[in-house]
């Protein structure tokens, strides 16, 4: 009999308003409700199987301009994890079989691990036809960690609800990608690894005076992005997201022991985005746990940005994205 592999991709998601910071550590229960919308074209695909002959595990990886390796240490042990969750509710021990690679550079800020985790939680769902609801997956992706890879399964606007029951912290879709017309224009300043990983700044939110204020802001600002998506105000949007990044690596930057994410580079495509607003072109800019510096724009404009930024010698690299679908089924495998 033919071996059954199932492979998804994922894509990776932008937040507007910010997870940072969590309630429950083991259960990746958020202290906030955030919201983002998924990318069309920086995603992770992977393809899995279960099976007696493979009689091991194995992880093989093939991260963006990178050679194919095999995992193993921190990162083989995550995604052991959530393979061994799966495995429980699916009363199986099967040996599995996990091949992946992302089409875009890894631990820079560009939430890699959300769509990586979005992607390996469907695969192995799927592969073990596990039946269960988009909501349900959603709960599952987020107990792999990297909590923002729950916002990576439903498509198009996704919110993800704060909670301190695990079942209801559930990420859903607000409007689907044909919605409205946005874009993502990601000024790649560094591909190096970050020094920091998210969990690291999760896990030292707390510790910045700031943090408490910024939690405070949050339902409110939560509210004003979730209308100004449903409205397609893209003034409102902006102005928010921007006021959020910025809060949110203040607390990172004021924690204990402080952590920043951001580099001079990074600062000049924000003084950057400033100067092409003045002129006219409503662009405005976020980053996440990373220097690189994600521009969201309406899709008309998305081309013009693109030269703009590419122009300047601190720039490594850039990638397009519109609004996108969350992880689906796809028919080419890896192996
Ligand atoms: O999901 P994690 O643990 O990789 O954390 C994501 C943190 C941010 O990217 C900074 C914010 C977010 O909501 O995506």
């Amino acid at each position: 009999m033919k071996t059954k592999k199932t492979s998804i991709i994922a894509p990776s998601n932008i937040a507007f308003t910010k997870y940072w910071g969590k309630s429950n550590d083991e259960l990746t229960l958020p202290n906030n409700d955030s919201i983002s919308m998924c990318l069309d074209n920086v995603y992770t695909h992977t393809t899995v199987s279960f099976a007696k002959k493979y009689q091991s595990d194995s992880v093989e990886v093939t991260f963006y301009n990178q050679e194919k390796k095999v995992l193993h240490g921190k990162q083989l042990h995550r995604v052991m994890q959530q393979v061994d969750r799966i495995r429980k509710i699916a009363k199986t021990n099967l040996p599995v079989k996990i091949v992946s690679k992302n089409n875009f550079p890894q631990g820079t800020g560009i939430a890699s691990s959300a769509s990586s985790f979005a992607a390996l939680t469907h695969a192995l769902v799927s592969n073990l036809d596990l039946q269960i609801s988009q909501k349900e997956l959603t709960v599952l992706t987020r107990l792999a960690g990297s909590g923002s890879a729950t916002r990576s399964i439903p498509d198009g606007f996704v919110r993800w609800y704060q909670s301190k029951d695990s079942d209801t912290s559930y990420a859903k879709s607000i409007e689907n990608p044909k919605h409205w017309q946005l874009s993502d224009v990601v000024v790649v300043v560094s591909s190096e690894e970050k020094k920091y990983s998210s969990l690291d700044g999760h896990q030292l939110a707390s510790t910045s005076p700031f943090y408490k204020a910024r939690l405070e802001t949050l339902p409110k600002r939560n509210q004003v992005v979730h209308d100004a998506i449903k409205n397609k105000n893209f003034t409102i949007l902006g102005e928010e997201l921007e006021k959020e990044a910025l809060s949110l690596h203040v607390a990172s930057m004021t924690s204990e022991p402080s952590i920043w994410y951001w580099s001079p580079a990074t600062i000049a495509v924000f003084d950057e985005v400033k100067k092409i607003r003045e002129q006219g072109i409503q662009a405005y800019f976020t980053t996440d746990a990373g220097p690189n510096v994600h521009i969201i724009c309406e899709q008309e404009n998305r081309t013009l940005i693109n030269k703009h930024f590419s122009q300047l010698s601190y720039v490594e690299t850039i990638f397009e994205s519109n609004v996108g679908n969350g992880s689906r089924e796809v028919e080419e495998h890896l192996f």
